[in-house]
């Protein structure tokens, strides 16, 4: 006992500094989206799809004062007055401009007491207590929420008007291009994580699951790929969509990707309010799940579904483990994905041949969302953790799956096993997909 003792402390301590280190990571990335806009653009409402900045920011600080200040911690309420106001299941994002919220200055006030507050309760959190302090998980929970709302915040900027305020190094290009497809043969896999310890309720738990064999394209669809669909008629012809997403690019006047504008023959993008030609090489973004779907079925493929996506990203075939990371176990970095907002943009298929997976597959974290065909489900053996309202009241509803991340993902938020989730026809996320498809006769 006395022999194990140090290394317990001292892991206990690595995990204090870790969990410090992610709180601020985020912090400095909330400040960096709410302070480079002024006041007017704090309270502006730039589309009903999202909430005012400044919700965002005091929505980040109620969370953290729920969970950390109050449960955690057993501290006193900082503001018990607002949490109704914050509440995201009580308001919709349109009607979030017209209640009274903090005013800026207010809200940051607020979030700066609460994260002193937090910083004093880590100290010392017993972080071998119950399975909500237990390795550390609520503050990890709090550090991916913050990081999740510092990516609707930046989806917010996507879609705000004005001069560019946000500015980054542009993502690398490819050292040799990739393309194709890599087939995985059938067989089981463990899908999901019951170790991980930051893992969120529907991650949970792993479970063997067989996947019949299937063909995995190598990167995700580009914009180059995704312009020849366009030009080829790809919105104009109802045989390739479903009926569903047909009607839905008719009501909604669909006819490019989100952002981009014709000129002549030549596409532009306009990101973060800078307009410039597409890069060919890029993964398309800011299309919907229809728009993937009608793409699939003109390349004569399909979207994969969830548990192709992630065998594809993790399993081992010379081990026959699942990996933490396409590429392993250790955490992400400029090397193998473009996650963390380093960059505004998708780098090149084949830019992070650092990050391949062990089956071959090129980019599956970071870059874009990826959607799945697959819908929202528990996997066997759910248990809602901390609170239902985290995942299992989605469960069953119109959503699809997104897997993998985006450049405007912190790797707190990012693993192979992270599963999000979103209505089919939503554009203002970093997604984009990439393409499967069943085995012939003479693969199998
Ligand atoms: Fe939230």
């Amino acid at each position: 006992m006395t022999l194990s003792a140090p290394a317990d402390h001292s892991d206990r301590e690595r995990t204090r500094a870790r969990i410090a280190e992610v709180l601020a990571r985020a912090r400095r990335r909330t400040r960096v989206l709410t302070d480079s806009v002024d006041e007017a653009d704090l309270v502006a409402q730039h589309s009903p799809l999202m909430s005012p900045l400044v919700w965002d920011l005091a929505h980040i600080g109620n969370q953290e004062e729920l969970w950390l200040v109050r449960d955690v911690g057993g501290r006193d309420a900082v503001r018990a007055d607002i949490d109704e106001l914050y509440d995201a299941f009580k308001h919709a994002r349109v009607n979030r401009p017209a209640l009274p919220l903090l005013n800026p200055a207010q809200a940051r006030g607020y979030v700066g007491s609460v994260r002193e507050k937090v910083l004093d309760v880590l100290d010392t959190a017993d972080l071998d207590g119950g399975p909500l302090v237990h390795e550390g998980f609520a503050f990890g929970m709090i550090a991916q929420h913050e990081q999740q709302h510092d990516e609707t915040m930046l989806a917010t900027h996507q879609l705000r008007r004005g001069a560019p305020v946000l500015s980054a190094p542009p993502a690398p290009a490819a050292p040799v291009p990739v393309g194709g497809e890599v087939v995985i043969a059938a067989g089981d896999f463990l899908m999901g994580t019951t170790a991980d310890p930051w893992a969120l309720d529907n991650e949970r738990p792993a479970h063997p699951v067989h996947v019949p064999g299937f063909a995995i394209d190598v990167a995700p669809v580009t914009n180059a790929q995704y312009a020849a669909f366009i030009a080829d008629g790809g919105y104009d012809r109802p045989e390739l969509w479903s009926e569903r997403g047909w009607a839905h690019r008719c009501t909604a006047g669909l006819v490019a990707p989100q952002f981009w504008e014709r000129d002549g023959d030549r596409w532009y993008r306009t990101a973060f309010g800078v307009r410039a030609p597409l890069r060919p090489q890029q993964p398309v973004v800011h299309v919907c799940w229809f728009e993937a779907e009608a793409y699939a079925r003109w390349a004569g493929k399909r979207l994969p579904t969830e548990a192709e996506w992630e065998k594809a990203a993790r399993f081992d075939p010379a081990t026959g483990d699942s990996r933490r990371y396409p590429w392993g176990a250790g955490a992400p970095d400029e090397h193998t994905a473009n996650l963390g907002q380093r960059h505004l943009e998708p780098a090149e298929v084949g830019a992070y041949p650092a990050g391949v997976s062990a089956t071959g597959v090129h980019q599956l974290i970071g870059d874009v969302w990826e959607w799945c065909s697959s819908s929202f489900e528990a996997y066997p053996g759910f248990r809602a953790f901390p609170y239902r309202e985290y995942s299992e009241v989605f469960f069953g509803g119109d959503y699809r799956i997104l897997r993998g991340g985006s450049f405007g993902t912190d790797e707190v938020a990012c693993r192979g096993t992270f599963r999000n989730w979103d209505h089919p026809i939503r554009r203002q996320i970093f997604a984009g997909f990439r393409l499967a498809r069943d085995l012939r006769e003479d693969e199998r």
